[in-house]
């Protein structure tokens, strides 16, 4: 039990962040508003599983850089791989051979796709994938799965979210939005605004799965309406299969878009397809070109070795296979003890065990900000980080055991804030978040 950790340098630090930086950090959902008051600020270092925040406390975490990070923080290959390419050069004036080695890399594990193109952010090549879309087919709108929280923080996504300050109306109203598992829902849009929509973009799976074949379904009606499909792989990608979750659900999209787990935390992504719709892009075609993900630091040479090691380290360890088995461990344990307390309907792990998540409710049963917020301050207490239940490849069954324990005695508490309200048992009230990216 660790309910004596101080962050004294974390508030400390906090405050200076928001004088000096809007929102404190640089990404939505590493801040303030998405955790509770007591908590760590700040992180200083990582290791493995583990991570080290500013006031010196230690924690097992299960957020790993928002997904990014599937082999574990400074995983030695990867960070040695890096570091040589580093000491060659990071940036040339001409294309570096590097990016065809990685291309080759990435296009060997993605049936279907012919060529790739590397950037920095998952945002950038969702982003491209439209814009080549609109390119390729003529047509303007954009289908995406209303359901699902995130693709991109360019403005045909955020324009459709509560956060659409700054964007203008007539981007906004070129996104249209289907719902997961509804077919008809998707024939209604193609229906209502025929021959305008260029593509559609989703996730293959969150933590509800494709029934009644509906991936295929949705393939065909995007063949049959002349839009592009487009996967979003950004979480599923290197988690539920090698090849993708395009690979585990039999999909072949005409686009799809890779990051996050990519480079175990290094800043690469991809966007791989079709080789007459990515050529649009190229110069081996008299069409108009499309000016395709072109960034000064696009293709960094470290970032890019990083994703090969990574990518052979995938392939070497059977990493996936550790993610889902250690995944579904945790997951068939921590639910064993929240219907052992009477809290099932309240607290409960959910998602593939390679991408766990959690839900937390209120004594109504409703999904419940102050409950989340409840169960992270005191799993903190217990020298645990988890906005998700995220396992990487250096999670072992003695860091699960401890984490287990470490949830009991955060779900008796639980237990308790659901008799005698949660307010009595937050310390601090926290910001109230504008919307729920993935965390
Ligand atoms: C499904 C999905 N798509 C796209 C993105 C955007 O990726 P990035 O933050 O690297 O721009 C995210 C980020 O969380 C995501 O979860």
């Amino acid at each position: 039990m660790l309910s004596n950790m101080k962050f004294e340098k974390s508030i400390k630090l906090r405050t200076k962040s928001h004088a000096l930086i809007p929102g404190g950090c640089h990404t939505y959902a590493k801040g303030d508003d998405q955790y509770p008051v007591h908590s760590p600020g700040f992180v200083v270092k990582g290791k493995g599983c583990r991570v080290w925040d500013v006031d010196g406390n230690e924690f097992i975490e299960y957020g790993m850089g928002l997904r990014a990070v599937t082999l574990g923080h400074a995983y030695k290959p990867v960070v040695d791989a890096a570091k040589k390419q580093m000491m060659l050069g990071c940036n040339f004036t001409r294309p570096a051979a590097i990016e065809v080695e990685c291309a080759e890399a990435m296009l060997g594990l993605i049936k279907g796709a012919d060529m790739v193109k590397f950037a920095k952010n998952g945002s950038d090549v969702t982003t491209a994938a439209i814009k080549l879309a609109r390119a390729y087919t003529g047509r303007d709108m954009v289908a995406i799965c209303g359901d699902q929280p995130f693709f991109s923080t360019d403005d045909w996504f955020i324009g459709s979210t509560p956060m659409a300050a700054g964007i203008p109306d007539s981007v906004r109203n070129m996104t249209v939005k289907f719902q997961y598992n509804d077919i008809e829902s998707v024939a209604r849009l193609f229906e209502t605004y025929h021959g305008k929509i260029a593509c559609l973009i989703m996730e293959a799976a969150t933590s509800v799965e494709p029934v009644d074949g509906f991936l295929n379904k949705v393939q065909d009606l995007c063949r049959k309406n002349g839009s592009l499909f487009i996967l979003d792989e950004m979480i599923t990608g290197f988690r539920w299969h090698l090849g993708g979750a395009q690979r585990y659900y039999g999909v072949e999209p005409d686009l799809s878009a890779f990051g996050k787990a990519m480079g175990n935390g290094f800043s690469v992504s991809a966007l791989v397809g079709r080789r007459d719709i990515m050529e649009r892009g190229g110069l081996l075609h008299d069409r108009e070109r499309v000016f395709l993900l072109s960034t000064t630091h696009g293709a960094e040479t470290h970032a890019l070795a990083a994703a090969i090691k990574t990518i052979e380290t995938y392939k070497e360890k059977k990493v996936i296979e550790h993610l889902w088995k250690k995944g579904r461990m945790l997951s068939e344990r921590v639910n064993e003890i929240s219907r052992e307390l009477g809290l099932i309907d309240y607290f409960q792990v959910l998602g593939m065990p390679c991408n766990l998540v959690y839900t937390t409710k209120d004594n109504e049963g409703k999904p419940s900000q102050a409950f989340r917020a409840l169960f992270l301050q005191e799993t903190i207490k217990q020298g645990l980080l988890m906005p998700s239940l995220v396992v990487s490849y250096s999670h072992t069954d003695k860091d699960i055991d401890m984490t287990v324990e470490g949830i009991r005695s955060a779900l008796l508490i639980y237990r308790q804030a659901l008799e005698n309200g949660v307010e009595k048992y937050l310390m601090g009230r926290p910001v109230k978040p504008v919307f729920r990216q993935y965390n």
